[in-house]
């Protein structure tokens, strides 16, 4: 963890791995941003989920394993559990221990047929499947949220290639993915005016003193959201107010007035542009689910077969 700390402070601009918003304030500072009322992805994707959710139930079939990365609070998962015909087993997979288990829990409760395998796990590490999901008819990952988006096209494709061969040839993806649109509808959803997105990228700075024993003072930095057009991203940067310095390990790392210090990138794609990162990583996109106003969509792709 020092290490990959250290290597993002060191780089030119400086970063620090959106990973780090997770621990458990940053997981309910997340639902929080999700309720508020420029935060349009996650009530998009829900209303996509809540309409076609059939349609996306028939794709996936019976007896199916459900992989989800980065399940957070499985909130659309409920949607897509309602539609679904007997599931074999629900593998949640998330980093933050306690918000992965919590949620585990309420679903066990609300759906007390359904076989529940939470896994705590980077995803972007390799793992391997218990036999339960090993064994089921097929295999489908499911990635909401569009949590794609916060990587770089490349890490996104190599992620994409790593679930090709987790759900082998018969399996397939479910993957939101958020869309361009506006700069204003972008930048007002990361800059929300009760600084709910605020707090949680600042918490990022807690959440590494705490593991790390380093000293950012919160107040010395400031969260800034902007569109970046030439890259078709959001960029989520900390601002430091001053010239200071924090000692990380045995370094001190020296920020300027102004510097800002990466945390985060929001790629939106268009139909076209996830399609060909998708076909890069030997996945083929079979269906489109949209919103009216086309902001957001959820994908199905499957493994591209040799002829
Ligand atoms: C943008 S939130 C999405 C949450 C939920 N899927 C949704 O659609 O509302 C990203 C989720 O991925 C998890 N996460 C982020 N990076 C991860 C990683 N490298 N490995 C596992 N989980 C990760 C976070 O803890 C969080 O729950």
């Amino acid at each position: 963890m020092l290490e990959e700390v250290l290597a993002g402070l060191r780089a030119k601009p400086k970063r620090l791995s959106p990973t780090w918003f997770y621990d458990e304030l940053g997981s309910f500072l997340f639902d929080a941003i999700c309720d508020t009322p420029e935060y349009y992805v996650t009530r998009v994707e829900l209303d996509i989920m809540r309409e076609f959710g059939p349609d996306i139930a028939r794709c996936i079939g019976a007896n199916a394993a459900l992989i989800e990365y980065g399940s957070g609070a499985s909130l659309k998962t409920r949607l897509l559990l309602d539609c679904l015909d007997t599931p074999a087993v629900y593998m949640p997979v998330d980093i933050a221990r306690g918000h992965l288990l919590d949620a585990a829990g309420a679903l066990a409760r609300d759906y007390p047929a359904l076989r529940i395998q939470p896994l705590c796990q980077d995803f972007t590490k390799l793992f391997s499947l218990p036999k339960t999901v090993e064994s089921a008819e097929r295999r489908v990952i499911y990635f909401p949220g569009a949590t794609i988006g916060n990587f770089e096209p490349e890490k996104a494709c190599a992620l994409l290639t790593g679930m090709r061969s987790l759900i082998g040839k018969d399996g397939a993806l479910l993957i939101g993915v958020d869309l361009r649109k506006d700069p204003w509808t972008l930048e007002r959803a990361y800059n929300d005016s009760g600084g709910v997105t605020a707090e949680f990228n600042l918490n990022a700075l807690r959440h590494v003193n705490r593991e790390l024993g380093t000293n950012f003072a919160l107040d010395s930095f400031e969260h800034r959201a902007c569109w970046v057009e030439a890259e078709s991203r959001v960029e989520m940067n900390l601002v430091s107010l001053r010239k200071q310095r924090v000692h990380v390990g045995n370094e001190q790392i020296e920020f300027q007035a102004g510097e800002p210090l990466r945390t985060e990138c929001c790629h939106k794609y268009t139909i076209d542009g996830f399609a060909g990162l998708a076909a890069h990583a030997g996945l083929v996109v079979q269906d489109v689910w949209l919103d009216e106003e086309e902001q957001f969509s959820v994908q199905w792709l499957s493994p591209r077969t040799l002829q």
